[in-house]
This record gives structure tokens, C-alpha cells and sequence, in this order.
């Protein structure tokens, strides 16, 4: 046996030896054949590709996928990677249809494409100073360029592709403007469709103002996105990659340029066909996008006009700068923030020791900056004095990475409120100065009124804002005097807008409305002693919330509407309505309501545990919250929303669900609230398309937020996200803002494509959990949040694969989720049809959490 053996392995060594030296032999002889460089006496053919002498790139005639006729294009991909990656494109509006294309140089040193069978060029260029040996060379970099044979200086190249990007900006490549080389501007342009890569409608340029920055620009020459001026170490808003990337910029006599070197790893930055720019990065043999924008409708240019500061965390998104009122109230009203907001009181610098008030406004995306002045100063006190100097200025901010000041002396435009990541905005308002400059009573009053605070105020500012909402208390009286005359102002507006459910209710409906017990004004004010700031529970959209305590010991929550809010009354009555009728013990009950003159309020019962949120998002809190705490909320969840979908008389579909509407009892018993959104269907209706998208970013779906048709599905995916939370406790959108994963549900995806989804669990649970039971609720999450709602369960069996006969082999596959990619809810305002029309008169109110 064993000498058998022997000699079997004696005759395999030979052929080994052949094969190795075969093999060896192919290597050395492909790379032979590979060259580099296209001399007048070497032309490219179609069959032929270059290689870089390090062999990252290769140039050739590529055809992309689909095309029709075979059109054959001259452009560079990664060499070593698989999947066919162009960065670049010479000819890519004029192909070569058919293989007889052909790439040369000419003695005088023009490239050319020429299509031999026809004899036509294509394409070409001419060198920007004449050679007298042209060589044409690809480099390791990925630039193809055009030198004198022999002259092997990097920077002496007579044309260069770096010079002319695709859609592609490689490391080392720079975007932006050469003032010496006139009109020579370096732009990225989109691919016209991912098989098609002549010029798309979509490209980005780097602006040439005193502070630049980066333009994504739509086919019409129109603003979408912006990066943010330089900050010293990054583009505003782009993020680094993990140190792996230097980004530079260059803003002189010569040139303004964006560039970017890497280390250790792959990335690429691109614009997308569909008008995004995104940076990929080449990891475990596939590229995956690190980083894009827009992302949200807050990215979007001037969402919140000037003066508006938009947060996509907040519902609605659009608020005021403080000290600001909307331009236009009814505009506003509607959800449309881009005509900005006025000062409620004009600023007048004329007379020494005016206007010198400044107010910080914390961690923004700093507003378009296209008339900021740099100064060489470095102390916020010296900004504010260079801001002093000039009556125009309206603002200042100090360049971390030490630039100096920024200056602006134009209306504050494109503000956008960031998480952890922006910077701090020092605005001048109305009022003399004053040392701390933040704390002048007529901005304290309005504060509370109707600006959003701050998400990232600093620790140190609490301590202000206390004092600021005490005032505040004391100034309500001349808020609602205001209110008073703004309604009066907007009524005129928004005359005829009727309940839209009015018409689906029948009588019987109509008497039981009335059977809610009504309780007067007095008795609820006494209860919530007097609405006193000790009793508030919070404050949303439209009004506030108090706790309080009637006959003694039933502690009820009080919503008071702000008597200001139109859509708010309207509201009102849907809510009451339709809560009046909806009993279980996963929705909050509501007890009653007040109405007395322009006083309306809803009278529930009372949470002690207040909402999910605020359990779930807070560190110290999240602890308390085990896992069988956190499955019994999902189960109590899913009990409601099954309840409004199918159970109730009426098909009811919430729309707004969300870790904030979801209040907890003193046993942490989940129940359903804020139905002033909620929507109701006819037995035969399964979904609906309106104009109109209310909700809260982060758990519309897509189908909803792109096109605006809600469906059951449409909460069914809000589920979905509310449950890849309640297992993560973390937000979808927020903590993700700078991570190389998007959202939380794109993070869920690639865990759950990897095989690691544990990694998503609450670390707060202190890896205590059954991870059978997570990994079911994980993949239930996943199927709610698919792309297609016709992929997505209904109620009735999220219930059933939550129950404990329902093994995780046994459900489906989820496919993948849906993201939403661009959107403007605006923009759906110009969608019309018929089954639209039906619905002009939707509330259009979203409620924020209380
Ligand atoms: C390319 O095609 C031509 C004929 O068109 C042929 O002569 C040549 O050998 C081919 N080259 C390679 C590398 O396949
Ligand atoms: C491609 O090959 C070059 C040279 O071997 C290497 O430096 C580079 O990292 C490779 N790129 C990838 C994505 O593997
Ligand atoms: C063409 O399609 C194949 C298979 O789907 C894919 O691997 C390749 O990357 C595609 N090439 C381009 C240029 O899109
Ligand atoms: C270079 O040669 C090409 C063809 O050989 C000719 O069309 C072109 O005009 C020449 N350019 C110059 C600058 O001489
Ligand atoms: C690049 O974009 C700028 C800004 O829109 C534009 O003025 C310029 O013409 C563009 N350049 C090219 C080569 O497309
Ligand atoms: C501000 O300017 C006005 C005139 O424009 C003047 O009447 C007023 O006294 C000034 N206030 C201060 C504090 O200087
Ligand atoms: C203020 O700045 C603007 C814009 O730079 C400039 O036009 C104006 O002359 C300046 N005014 C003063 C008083 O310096």
C-alpha cells in the first residue's frame, strides 16, 4: 500500500512541475504583452487593453452592459478588480459602433479615436504644448497621459485625463477650477444611465466664490446640494474615512481644488445618474457606498429658505431661526418652509451699541457662504468685532481648522441642524450687547414660542435655557396676543378645509361623538393647576401637554392646542373622533375632551412612564429596558396596530408611528398614540395616494414618501423600523449621520447579509438575551421594511411569527429593504391626479412627540 503511494506522488511531481512552470511562463507573458503606453507606431486596437506598470488600471475599448449595438467606448477600469468598475471615459458621447475602433497618438501629438473601417475620428484631443516624441502612457494612478518620450516628470504632461473627469474623481484627481488655464474647470457629470455613459443630467463643480464649496447641480444648471465650505480638514459636510483618506483643498490665484489621497484602502468618489454624489469604497470584494447626499429632504438646497433652520429629526422639519417668523404662515402651515422667515423685528445697527446681540446657534451645517469673508484671526471675540465692523454682517462663525473667521453679511441661507457633526453659527439679533449676548428677554420670549432649541445645546446652556423658559412663562401672555393676530391673518388663507373624514361617518357615529364625556375649562385648569410649567409633560406641533390630577388622585394628560394652530383644530376633531370610538388596551385611551370658545383639549389617561423614545434613545434608561421588557412592547405594538388595521369597524391606518407615539403605562405596557394623522378607509380601500406627506422621516416608506400612496403597508414598514430600533435603541436616521453604514435599517440589511446580525443589539441589554428570539424579531423587522409593500407581511402575521410556534427557519427570506434615496415632499405637490383631487382637504399636520 504504502509503496503504491510513493510512487504515485513520484509520478505527480513532474507534471507539477510542468504546470508551475506553465503557469509561470503564461504570467510573464501576459504581462509582457500587457504594455503601458501607445506610441505613434503602436495604436491600441479593440482587442487590446493597457496596463499600468503597477497594474491597478487597465484602458481599453469597453462596451458597457445592454447597450443595443455594441457600442465601443475607450475608458479605464481597476484592473484587479472583478467587477468591471470604469472611472473614467474618453469617447463618451461619440462611440465607435462596431470592434474597429482604434486609439493613437500622431507624431504632432494629437489622440485620436478613429473608427478604421469608415476612416472617421470619433474623438480627439490635441496637447497643450507640442512634443516632439509623444508618448501616451497609463500611470498606476489611473491618469492617462500625453508626455515627451524619455521625460518621466510627473507633472510635465502636454494632456492629461485627470483634466477632463468622467463621473469619477479617483485620489488625486482635483474638482474644481483652473484660473490659469482658462476655462479649464474640472467637473464631474453623471452617466446618462448606468448602461449609457455620455453626459447625464446630473453633475457637480466647485463653486469660485471668497468661501467655496462644493455644487451638486441638476440638468437645469440648478442648485440640489451643497457640501459646506472648507473647514481646514474636510469639504463641510463629507465625512473622512476612518483616516484613510487626506482630503486637500486649494483656494488661491491659481486654482480652486478639491482633492483627495488614500491609504490602505479603495474609495472613489462619484455622481450617481439618479443626482447623487456618493463615495464608494472597494472592500471584502465589492464596492460599497460609504457616504452619499442628499440624503434627506434637509440636504436639499433652501428646504427651509432663509432664516429657516431645517431638522430632519424634528416633524415638521422646517422651523425658524430664533427671533424669525415664516415669510409666508400658510406656505409654512402646509409643510412648504423654502420661502424662509423674516425677522420679527428689523435690525438697525445705525447708531453705536445697536444690534450687537449675538445668539449661537449650535452644531449647523453653516448656511451658503458665497459672501463670507476670511479674516487671519482666530478668537471668536475677533470675529465678532470683524461682524461688528460691517452693518450688513448678519452672522459669524470661527473655521476650525483655522481658517479664521467666516464672515456673512447676506440672509442666512440653508441651515441645517446636524447630529454631532456641525459647527456653531453665532447670529446677530435685535437688542444691545451684553456680555453673554445670548440673553436678551425679547429672544427668550419667542423662544418658547416657535423656535425649535437647539438638539446639540451644549451642557453649559442648560443652565440658560432654564432661566430662558421661566421667562418665557412670564412673556406667554404676549405670544398668544400674536398667535391671535397671525390666525387672524391666516384664516383668510385657508378658508373651506373641512374634516376629510367627515363624510365616511354615518349618523350613528355622529351621536356617539357626542357621548365623550366634555369636561369644562375650569375643572381642567384647576386639575393641571393652571397648565403651571411643573405640569408640563411636553410639547408637540401644535400645543403642549400637562399632567393633572382630577378629583383628587386620577392622573389624567392634558393636550391643550395652541390656540393658534388652524390645521391643529381640525386635527382636534379627528382625533377625538376616531379615538372615541377605538377601545384596546394598545392604543391610549382617551377620557374626554374641552372645548370652551377658542380652548380645545383632549383629556387621556395618563402614562407614567412617558414614551418609548425616551427610554429607548437614552443611555442610562436603555439598561432598564430588558429584553423581555422590550418583546413584550413589540408584542404590544403589533396587538394595536393589528387592532387598527383589521380588528376595529373602521380600517384605520396611523401613518405616523414612531418610538414617540408610543407611550408606556407604569407596567411598561406599550399603547398607541397621536392619531392626528391617522386615516381612514372604506372596507373596499387598500391604499390611497395624496398630495400631501405627513409623517416623520425615518419611518415613511418609500412607496409613501416618494409617491405618496399610504396603504396598511405603509405602516407596516414604519413598524418595521420602530422594531429594528426597539432591538438596537438606536434611531434610524441620527447616530448614523457620519458611519459607514447609512441608516439603521441599511446597517440591519448588510448585519443580517453578513451573518452578524447580533452586532445590532441594544449593548444596553448586556448581551442577556436569548438570541434565537432576537434573531427572529430581527428578521420579522426585515420583512416589514422591504422595498416592494407587496413583500411585506400584514398584521396578522407578524403577530403569528412572533408567536412561539413560528420557528425564524420558518419565515421567509427578507429581499432587500427600501430606502428612501431623493425626495422633496414638495415636490409631490406637483403630482396630479384623480385620486388625488379627492383629497385636497387632508389635514396636513404632523404632530412631534410629547
Ligand atoms: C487583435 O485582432 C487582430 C485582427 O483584427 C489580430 O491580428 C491580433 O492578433 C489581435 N490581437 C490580440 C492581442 O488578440
Ligand atoms: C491592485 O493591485 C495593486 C498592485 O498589486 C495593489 O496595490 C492594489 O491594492 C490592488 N487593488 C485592489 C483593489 O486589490
Ligand atoms: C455588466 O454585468 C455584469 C453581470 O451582471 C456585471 O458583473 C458587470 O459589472 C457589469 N458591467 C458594467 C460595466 O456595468
Ligand atoms: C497633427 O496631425 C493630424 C493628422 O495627422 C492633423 O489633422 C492635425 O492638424 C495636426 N496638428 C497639428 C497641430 O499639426
Ligand atoms: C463646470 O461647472 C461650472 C459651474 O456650473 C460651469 O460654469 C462650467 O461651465 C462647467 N464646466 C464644464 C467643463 O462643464
Ligand atoms: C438704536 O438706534 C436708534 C436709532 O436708530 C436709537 O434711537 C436708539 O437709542 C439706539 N439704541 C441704543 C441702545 O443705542
Ligand atoms: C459690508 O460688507 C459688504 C459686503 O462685503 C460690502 O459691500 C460693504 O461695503 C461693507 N460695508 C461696510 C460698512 O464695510
Amino acid at each position: 500500500m504504502a509503496s503504491f503511494e510513493h510512487n504515485n506522488s513520484i509520478l505527480l511531481l513532474p507534471l507539477l512541475f510542468i504546470t508551475v512552470v506553465l503557469t509561470v511562463l503564461s504570467l510573464s507573458l501576459s504581462t509582457a504583452a500587457a504594455r503601458d503606453t501607445i506610441t505613434p507606431t503602436q495604436p491600441l486596437a479593440d482587442n487590446e487593453t493597457l496596463v499600468s506598470a503597477g497594474g491597478t488600471f487597465a484602458l481599453g475599448f469597453f462596451t458597457p452592459n445592454n447597450s443595443v449595438d455594441r457600442r465601443r467606448y475607450i475608458g479605464i477600469w481597476y484592473y484587479n478588480i472583478t467587477v468591471q468598475t470604469i472611472v473614467w471615459v474618453a469617447n463618451r458621447a461619440n462611440p465607435v459602433i462596431r470592434s474597429t475602433g482604434q486609439l493613437s497618438v500622431t507624431p504632432n501629438g494629437t489622440v485620436m479615436i478613429t473608427n478604421r473601417e469608415t476612416s472617421t475620428v470619433v474623438w480627439s484631443v490635441v496637447s497643450e504644448f507640442s512634443v516632439a516624441i509623444p508618448v501616451l502612457e497609463l500611470l498606476d494612478t489611473g491618469n492617462f497621459v500625453l508626455r515627451e518620450e524619455g521625460d518621466i516628470t510627473q507633472n510635465n504632461h502636454a494632456w492629461q485625463s485627470f483634466d477632463y473627469p468622467t463621473d469619477t474623481l479617483l485620489p488625486g484627481m482635483k474638482l474644481g477650477v483652473d484660473k490659469v488655464a482658462a476655462g479649464l474647470s474640472r467637473n464631474l457629470t453623471a452617466w446618462k444611465s448606468k448602461d449609457d455613459p455620455s453626459p447625464g443630467e446630473y453633475y457637480a463643480a466647485m463653486g469660485t466664490d471668497s468661501s467655496p464649496e462644493m455644487y451638486l447641480f441638476d440638468r437645469s444648471s440648478k442648485k440640489v446640494w451643497r457640501s459646506g465650505p472648507w473647514d481646514g480638514i474636510r469639504l463641510g459636510g463629507i465625512p473622512n474615512m476612518n483616516g484613510g483618506v487626506t482630503y486637500s483643498f486649494v483656494n488661491d490665484n491659481e486654482e480652486v481644488s478639491f482633492s483627495y489621497q488614500a491609504s490602505g484602502i479603495t474609495p472613489m468618489l462619484k455622481i450617481s445618474q439618479e443626482g447623487m454624489i456618493q463615495i464608494w469604497n472597494f472592500r471584502a470584494q465589492s464596492w460599497n457606498v460609504f457616504w452619499f447626499a442628499p440624503r434627506d429632504p434637509c440636504e436639499n438646497i433652501g428646504m427651509c429658505g432663509s432664516y429657516g433652520i431645517c431638522d430632519i429629526t424634528k416633524s415638521p422639519t422646517c422651523s425658524c431661526l430664533q427671533g424669525f417668523t415664516p415669510k409666508s404662515p400658510a406656505k409654512w402651515a402646509l409643510r412648504d418652509g423654502r420661502d424662509g422667515c423674516v425677522r420679527e423685528v428689523e435690525l438697525d445697527c445705525r447708531s453705536e451699541g445697536n444690534d450687537t446681540t449675538f445668539l449661537a446657534v449650535d452644531g449647523v451645517k453653516l448656511p451658503e457662504s458665497s459672501s463670507s469673508l476670511d479674516g487671519n484671526i482666530f478668537s471668536l471675540d475677533a470675529c465678532r468685532s470683524e461682524c461688528l465692523k460691517n452693518c450688513s454682517c448678519t452672522a459669524y462663525a470661527i473655521s476650525v481648522g483655522g481658517g479664521g473667521c467666516v464672515i456673512w453679511v447676506t440672509d442666512l441661507f440653508d441651515v441645517e441642524q446636524l447630529v454631532g457633526a456641525g459647527k456653531d453659527l453665532h447670529m446677530r439679533i435685535k437688542g444691545s450687547a451684553d456680555g453673554a449676548g445670548r440673553q436678551s428677554t425679547e429672544v427668550a420670549g419667542k423662544h418658547s414660542c416657535f423656535s425649535s432649541h437647539s438638539q446639540s445645546q451644549k451642557a453649559n446652556r442648560r443652565a440658560v435655557a432654564i432661566v430662558v423658559s421661566l421667562i418665557s412663562g412670564a412673556l406667554l401672555l404676549s405670544c398668544f396676543i400674536f398667535f391671535l393676530w397671525r390666525k387672524k391673518k391666516r384664516r383668510k388663507v385657508n378658508l373651506g378645509r373641512t374634516i376629510f373624514f367627515g363624510d365616511k361617518l354615518d349618523e350613528d357615529d355622529r351621536r356617539k361623538e357626542l357621548d365623550l364625556p366634555l369636561f369644562n375649562f375650569g375643572t381642567i385648569a384647576a386639575a393641571t393647576e393652571s397648565f403651571s410649567a411643573k405640569n408640563k409633560l411636553g410639547q408637540g406641533g401644535f400645543g403642549h401637554v400637562y399632567k393633572g390630577t382630577l378629583g383628587g388622585d386620577k392622573e389624567i394628560a392634558v393636550k391643550r392646542l395652541a390656540k393658534s394652530s388652524q390645521q391643529g383644530a381640525e386635527e382636534f376633531k379627528n382625533e377625538v373622533m376616531l379615538i372615541a370610538k377605538l377601545q384596546n388596551r394598545n392604543l391610549v385611551r382617551l377620557l374626554g375632551c374641552c372645548i370652551q370658545g377658542e380652548e380645545r383639549m383632549l383629556i387621556y389617561e395618563y402614562m407614567p412612564n412617558r414614551s418609548l423614545d425616551a427610554f429607548l434613545f437614552e443611555k442610562k434608561k436603555a439598561t432598564l429596558l430588558e429584553w423581555q421588557t422590550r418583546y413584550q412592547i413589540i408584542v404590544g405594538i403589533t396587538r394595536g396596530l393589528l387592532y387598527l388595521h383589521h380588528d376595529s369597524r373602521y380600517r384605520i391606518i396611523h401613518r405616523d408611528l414612531k418610538a414617540s407615539n408610543i407611550l408606556l403605562d407604569k407596567e411598561m405596557n406599550p399603547k398607541i398614540s397621536d392619531f392626528g394623522m391617522a386615516r381612514l378607509f372604506g372596507g373596499d380601500e387598500t391604499d390611497y395616494n395624496t398630495r400631501k406627506v405627513v409623517g416623520t422621516y425615518g419611518y415613511m416608506s418609500p412607496e409613501y414618501a416618494m409617491e405618496g400612496i399610504f396603504s396598511m403597508k405603509s405602516d407596516v414598514y414604519s413598524f418595521g423600523v420602530l422594531l429594528l430600533e426597539i432591538i438596537s435603541g438606536k434611531k434610524n436616521r441620527g447616530l448614523y449621520a457620519f458611519s459607514p453604514h447609512l441608516n439603521l435599517v441599511s446597517h440591519a440589511w448588510s448585519l443580517w447579509n453578513e451573518d452578524e446580525s447580533l452586532e445590532l443589539v441594544d449593548e444596553a441589554m448586556n448581551n442577556n438575551f436569548p438570541s434565537n428570539d432576537v434573531l427572529k424579531c430581527i428578521k420579522i423587522g426585515l420583512l416589514c421594511v422591504q422595498d416592494h409593500p407587496e413583500d411585506r407581511p400584514l398584521m396578522p402575521s407578524v403577530i403569528e411569527m412572533l408567536g412561539a410556534s413560528a420557528d425564524i427557519t420558518s419565515l421567509p427570506h427578507p429581499k432587500q429593504p427600501g430606502f428612501i434615496t431623493r425626495m422633496s415632499p414638495f415636490e409631490l405637490d406637483h403630482i396630479s391626479n384623480n385620486r388625488t383631487s379627492g383629497t385636497s382637504n387632508e389635514l396636513t399636520v404632523t404632530l412631534d412627540g410629547r
